[in-house]
């Protein structure tokens, strides 16, 4: 079986917010998608999505889902014993693995740089202890796949935006903060442009392929929340600094590293752009989409 890009059958481990914006386009382009939930109620949302839901603690079902694929996405975060996908896969697929694994990781592997560029050869640093296991796992899928001779594919991620999950939802809920700490600088990423360099690569595939998928203007969040603010015609949030007791630690982790994660691998090799260079073009297809 090849994967066609054009379209394809994607299987998604975690049908969260990315994996379910993946299997869209999978369908969208004509192709066949399933994806995971443990979760009743969300396997009943996925199938009314047109989306082949598989509860992963069922191994028949998803052995079965696996083997109809020509391309798994693995987008679960890690836990303490590792990745719970590779866990869950690994004894189903023997020799019958897809042609296409991707691997949603996370620039935390890269820890703090100064504010400085980082490419995906650098060493890694991370930071947190999230970003610590991150890097592990990272290493166990592209150990085990050079050992089986799989074709994966590792995507390092900023935090991403898109349609309901972006600073213009926290504006309008009245709870974004300016969140203060001079010097600071990281990119994001908008959701789509995400799934076009996951498509990208299963026309391109490299086995063991590390690429950064990272908008093209790396910004400090404050930036960011004041532009949307004003841009929504409503008042600039407080400010707050990023030790502040009122910023929560999922946020704090965001502010520890100060980078710019380059691109520019991912658009030599994959010919991908982002179609959101910036979080201008990005906040402005969401306020496009939601127009009535
Ligand atoms: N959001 C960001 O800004 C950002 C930035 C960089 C990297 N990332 C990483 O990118 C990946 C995708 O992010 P996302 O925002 O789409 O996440 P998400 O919406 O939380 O989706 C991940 C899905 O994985 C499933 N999952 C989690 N733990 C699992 C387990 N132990 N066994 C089976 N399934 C499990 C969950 O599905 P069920 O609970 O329904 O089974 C969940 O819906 C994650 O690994 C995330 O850490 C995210």
């Amino acid at each position: 079986m090849t994967t066609s890009a054009d379209a394809p059958s994607l299987l998604v481990f975690g049908g969260g917010y990315l994996g379910q914006a993946a299997a869209r386009e999978a369908l969208r382009r004509g192709g066949r998608a399933s994806a995971t939930s443990r979760d009743p109620e969300t396997r009943r949302l996925l199938a009314a999505k047109g989306i082949a839901p598989v509860d992963p603690t069922d191994a028949k079902a998803l052995g079965e889902a696996l083997a109809a694929a020509q391309a798994v996405l693995i987008t679960t975060p890690p836990d303490v014993h590792g990745c719970p996908a590779l866990r869950a896969l690994t004894p189903l697929a023997a020799d019958a693995w897809p042609d296409w694994i991707g691997y949603a990781s996370s620039t935390a592997v890269y820890g703090d740089r100064a504010g400085g560029w980082v490419f995906e050869g650098d060493p890694l640093n991370a930071a947190t202890l999230a970003g610590a296991r991150r890097a592990r796992v990272e290493r166990d899928w592209l150990d085990g796949a050079q050992g089986m001779g799989l074709t994966l594919q590792v995507f390092r991620l900023p935090g991403f935006y898109g349609p309901g999950r972006s600073v213009i939802d926290r504006l309008r809920a009245g709870n974004a903060r300016l969140v203060k700490k001079p010097g600071q600088v990281f990119n994001r990423i908008h959701v789509d442009d995400i799934v076009s360099g996951l498509f990208a690569s299963m026309a391109r595939p490299r086995p063991g392929g590390v690429y950064n998928l990272t908008d093209d203007e790396p910004t400090s969040a404050d930036v960011v929340t004041a532009w949307a603010a004003e841009r929504l015609g409503l008042p600039r949030p407080p400010e707050v600094d990023w030790t502040d007791p009122e910023v929560s630690e999922a946020m704090r982790r965001f502010y520890l590293d100060s980078k710019r994660v380059s691109n520019a691998r991912a658009k030599a090799e994959l010919g991908w752009r982002p179609r959101y260079p910036s979080y201008r073009e990005g906040l402005e297809a969401i306020l496009a989409e939601k127009a009535p």
